[in-house]
């Protein structure tokens, strides 16, 4: 038995996260952690606690930019919010969104805008949202190098399509496309999957079917791991709170309670005190 104590997470000798480890994670069972980060200072931290895969998201057109979709966030910004986090990570892969209109319906520009991120950001790996219509794109960006997640059942992208946000994948029908989906991407060479907002039973056959790991948001427990957008579970986000959001925390009040705090000091005239200035 190994008396030595392993690192810690904030040590630099613990094994860097890579698409291959990840397999490996879910050949042996073990769950894959993944939550989402659009700056430096939340990656640090996600990264020294231990985080698997961070996801520089598109959620960032919501939760940082304030758009009621994903639609209008642009690839130089998704590049800029992917180099700050890439800056505060040590250990985790960091998988970044391709956001909408960099590569649906051309694989020219999905090499393209895929080819910048890696460049620009240092980031990992990209992220890319549909089934059968983006396998074409998958293949070649992969040829070319670069690792792809795929994304199936709630594609927040094609929202203006769909309608709603409701779970998706309910009917035998669509059950089946999404599993020849899937299996579309893992043959086409994504390394790993989001499964968002689909029954449990349907994720956990996907998951059971496929080699590559398959990550669920609002999919149950049935799959190889988990992705939440961080704001949500830390309770920043108070306009948004579906069942699949477990809250860790409720930094809303926290922040709000510390704000309310500093402007009755300032209207107060208690801060700064002498100790706190020159
Ligand atoms: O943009 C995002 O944060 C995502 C996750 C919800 C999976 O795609």
């Amino acid at each position: 038995m190994s008396t030595e104590t392993p690192p810690s997470p904030e040590s630099p000798k613990r094994r860097k996260v890579t698409t291959a480890r990840l397999a490996e994670m879910k050949a042996r069972g073990e769950k894959i952690a993944v939550l989402t980060a659009y700056d430096f200072l939340f990656a640090r931290i996600l990264d020294n606690a231990g985080i698997d895969v961070v996801l520089v998201g598109d959620s960032a057109a919501n939760v940082i930019h304030g758009f009621e979709t994903s639609v209008p966030i642009t690839l130089d910004q998704m590049i800029s919010h992917a180099a700050a986090v890439v800056r505060g990570v040590r250990r985790a892969l960091v998988v970044v969104d391709m956001p909408f209109g960099s590569y649906q319906g051309n694989s020219t520009l999905a090499l393209e805008s895929a080819v910048r991120i890696m460049k620009e950001s240092g980031g990992h790996a990209v992220k890319m949202e549909g089934g059968e219509f983006i396998a074409e794109s998958v293949k070649r960006i992969v040829s070319a190098g670069i690792p792809v997640m795929g994304h199936l059942g709630l594609t927040p992208q094609s929202i203006y399509k769909f309608g709603t946000y409701v779970v998706r994948a309910t009917t035998d029908e669509e059950a089946e496309q999404l599993v020849r989906d899937a299996q579309l991407l893992q043959d086409s060479g994504c390394f790993a999957i989001v499964l968002e907002k689909i029954p449990a039973q349907l994720a956990q056959r996907v998951a059971r079917q496929l080699t590559i790991p398959l990550i669920g948001i609002g999919a149950g427990g049935g799959v190889d791991g988990q992705v939440l957008v961080v704001h949500d579970m830390l309770g920043i986000n108070q306009e948004f709170s579906p069942r699949f959001v477990r809250h860790y925390a409720h930094l809303h009040d926290v922040m709000k309670n510390a704000f309310e705090s500093y402007i009755a000091d300032v209207k107060a005239s208690s801060f700064p005190s002498n100790d706190e200035s020159y």
